[in-house]
């Protein structure tokens, strides 16, 4: 487990820009995965879960609630972006999902984020809006959108 906090942490460095104040601290991915309801993935660039001396690509982190999960954080690193890593991460959150008998999957995004086309191709379509909810480093405010996803 060590391991893995240690590489999901890695990608979170390289993926998420810091003016945006996305990115989770170690403490906060620490806490989120003591609890039996949290669930994460990595892939390697190949889309499969790295062995030991393979670089991390890519992760996922989600926790479920009653019927519902939501993706708490979805990364891929610069180095291996637009290879199809992305979709292939979300494709397993469904499957994973759908297997935890998840009925919908939520997520919130920042306005903007070219991330947006990656989802709706998912499956995904927005349900609301929290106006002004990020704050980035420069004291712009942006809004959050929540998208959601039904599952069969
Ligand atoms: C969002 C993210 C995970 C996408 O990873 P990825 O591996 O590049 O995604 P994919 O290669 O599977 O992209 C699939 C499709 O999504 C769309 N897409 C993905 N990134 C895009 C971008 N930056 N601009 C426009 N479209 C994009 C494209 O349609 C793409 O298909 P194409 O490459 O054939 O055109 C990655 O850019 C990332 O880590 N971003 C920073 C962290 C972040 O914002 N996470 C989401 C928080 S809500």
């Amino acid at each position: 487990m060590t391991d893995d906090i240690d590489r999901i942490m890695e990608v979170m460095a390289a993926a998420f820009d810091p003016t945006f104040r996305e990115a989770w601290n170690r403490r906060q991915v620490e806490d989120a995965l003591k609890f039996g309801n949290s669930h994460y993935c990595l892939v390697n660039e190949e889309g499969e879960w790295p062995q030991d001396d393979e670089p991390t690509a890519g992760f996922w982190l989600s926790r479920t609630g009653f019927e519902e999960e939501e993706l708490l954080l979805l990364g891929v690193s610069p180095a291996f972006r637009r290879k199809g890593l992305g979709r292939n991460l979300l494709r397993k959150l469904q499957g994973g999902a759908n297997e935890r008998c998840v009925k919908r999957l939520l997520l919130e995004m920042r306005r903007g984020n070219p991330a947006e086309s990656l989802y709706r191709s998912c499956g995904f379509y927005s349900i609301g809006e929290r106006r002004d909810y990020y704050l980035t480093t420069s004291g712009q405010r942006i809004d959050a959108i929540t998208f959601a996803c039904d599952l069969a």
